[in-house]
């Protein structure tokens, strides 16, 4: 049973300039007031977007419902890391969650499990909340392999004392317009739990576990209604306040 509040969060990837991050945070603020206590929407947008975003959100007031996070950090502090943002400058801007290990990054970048566990760790040396995403390929799927993946990535990835948010990302959902079915979900979930007991070592995890990938309005209903979701991880449709308001309704 998930007590914490339903995780909406909106990665925005490598979208949104001045002007948009500002239009599209005023929106979501105005749009986002009615919506029930226990939901929080977390918008990542670009680390140049962070402290704009945040500034925004505490000139209207918004409190605790709206926050902002990062979408990557560096495994280090500091030091001689031409390019990079670390978790300390995330939190020195006002985020207060990050993404990492997004498939984008994994393939792009060749992040590994080790690297992940890494900035882990980072994260939440600064008190940032990690939100670690795992996902098989469609080849992995159809060879029947899904299970073990994410069981390898879950045991590479987390740090024992991970205190953070896992967020299933399938990889073949991912900007396709396809999700999985209830029922596979269900029971992909069903999965992740046995094997984030098993690597926190512990029966009573807090770590609650979000799905991503083609989330839009129209099933994200089907989606945040299984009881053991605890959220959604939005690319696209984010941003649209409009669409990103529509599916945080749907907690
Ligand atoms: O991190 C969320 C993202 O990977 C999902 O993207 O566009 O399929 O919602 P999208």
């Amino acid at each position: 049973m998930n007590e914490s509040p339903k995780l909406i969060i909106g990665n925005w990837k490598m979208n949104g300039l001045r002007a948009g991050t500002h239009q599209l945070m005023c929106e979501i603020v105005q749009r986002a007031r009615g919506l029930p206590a226990d939901v929080r929407l977390v918008v990542c947008p670009p680390f140049t977007q962070i402290e704009r975003a945040g500034r925004i959100l505490r000139a209207r007031g918004v409190g605790q419902s709206i926050v902002v996070g990062g979408q990557d950090c560096h495994m280090s502090a500091c030091g001689a890391h031409t390019g990079d943002i670390s978790a300390e400058m995330l939190a020195d801007v006002g985020a207060r969650y990050v993404v990492l290990g997004h498939s984008e990054r994994r393939q792009a970048h060749g992040e590994t499990d080790a690297l992940i566990r890494l900035k882990v760790r980072a994260a939440m040396s600064v008190g940032l909340v990690p939100v670690v995403c795992i996902g098989e390929t469609m080849h992995e799927r159809q060879e029947g392999r899904a299970a073990s993946v994410l069981a390898s990535q879950i045991d590479g990835s987390l740090t024992s004392d991970f205190d953070g948010i896992l967020a299933y990302e399938p990889i073949w959902a991912i900007g396709s317009g396809v999700t999985p079915s209830r029922d596979e979900l269900e029971r992909t979930l069903y999965l992740l739990g046995g094997l984030l007991r098993s690597r926190l070592k512990k029966d009573d995890i807090r770590v609650p576990i979000l799905y991503g990938g083609s989330v839009t309005p129209d099933q994200a209903h089907a989606i945040l209604s299984i009881r053991s979701i605890g959220g959604v991880l939005v690319g696209n449709a984010s941003l649209d306040a409009q669409r990103f308001m529509q599916i945080a309704e749907a907690a």
